[in-house]
């Protein structure tokens, strides 16, 4: 199927797409952007996502070219123009073209992007390879990814899916997710530190209607101590994570509070 991409106005084939090199976002990795799902044409929790892309658009300078309004229906157009059942849709705003590659000026380069996406077996936990590490800015989603990216040779060494984030003896993130502990079926979340994801935001809502939810510093120790872990992220939906280093969670199975918590995510979606 022809997929099409939005470019500053206009939407191109998605080969045809194309933003000049001396972009800001190339030059210098000054861009943020934001990452959402469609299903059956329907966009999941866009207004928290259209949030939190104006947020880390005015924490991190940008001007947005376009209207909320007008935001919503380029999403809408690019689901229309990408009809596939279940779509991932990302929007990207750029520092722009700086004439002197430093200096920002303005507009900034607005693209949406639609493209199938499919959900990783939610049945099968995940193994994390611990890293001291905080994101810079950990409230904007900045395009800056360099850190787990350069990490991929040493997490397939480990056999690991991906990295868990601790600085300073506290645990704050997965690179692309949300971390939640399980102790004595109270469910914790780290609260400084990370990205206040979506699916975070939801998943505290819909689990305090059953289980305690606290937002608060999780030590490493007690992330190593706790029953259960799993990861939340728009890509994820809810993930356990059965292995951090040598730390094996739940015997390697799925606990019941997250499979509790991924049977009533999949319908709380639904009635999103
Ligand atoms: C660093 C980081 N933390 C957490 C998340 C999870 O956020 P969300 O649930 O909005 O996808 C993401 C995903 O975008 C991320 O990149």
């Amino acid at each position: 199927m022809q997929e099409y991409i939005y470019v500053n106005g206009s939407f191109e084939k998605a080969e045809e797409a194309r933003i000049h090199v001396t972009d800001l976002a190339l030059l210098r990795g000054y861009g943020i952007f934001d990452f959402f799902r469609a299903i059956e044409g329907k966009p999941i929790f866009i207004e928290d996502h259209l949030d939190r892309f104006e947020n880390s658009a005015r924490l991190m300078g940008l001007p947005i070219p376009e209207s909320r309004e007008k935001l919503r229906e380029i999403i809408l157009e690019t689901i229309r123009l990408n009809p596939y059942p279940l779509l991932g849709i990302k929007m990207i705003l750029t520092g722009g073209y700086s004439p002197d590659g430093y200096t920002p000026t303005q507009p900034s380069n607005l693209v949406v992007i639609g493209k199938p996406f499919e959900f990783k077996d939610p049945h099968k936990g995940l193994k994390l390879l611990s890293m001291n590490y905080k994101r810079e800015i950990p409230e904007i989603k900045t395009l800056s990814y360099i850190v787990p990216i350069r990490a991929i040779p040493q997490m397939k060494a480990a056999q690991a899916d991906d990295l868990l984030y601790h600085h300073e003896g506290i645990v704050s993130e997965s690179s692309r997710s949300n971390i939640f502990i399980v102790k004595n079926n109270i469910i914790v979340t780290p609260k400084e530190g990370a990205l206040f994801g979506i699916t975070r935001k939801h998943v505290i809502q819909l689990a305090s209607q059953h289980f305690e939810v606290q937002e608060r510093d999780v030590s490493l120790q007690e992330y190593l101590e706790a029953d259960e872990v799993f990861t939340t992220g728009s890509t994820k939906r809810i993930v356990a994570i059965s292995q951090t280093d040598d730390t094996v969670f739940n015997q390697g199975q799925i606990g019941p509070v997250t499979k509790q918590l991924q049977n009533l995510f999949l319908q709380y979606e639904q009635q999103s």
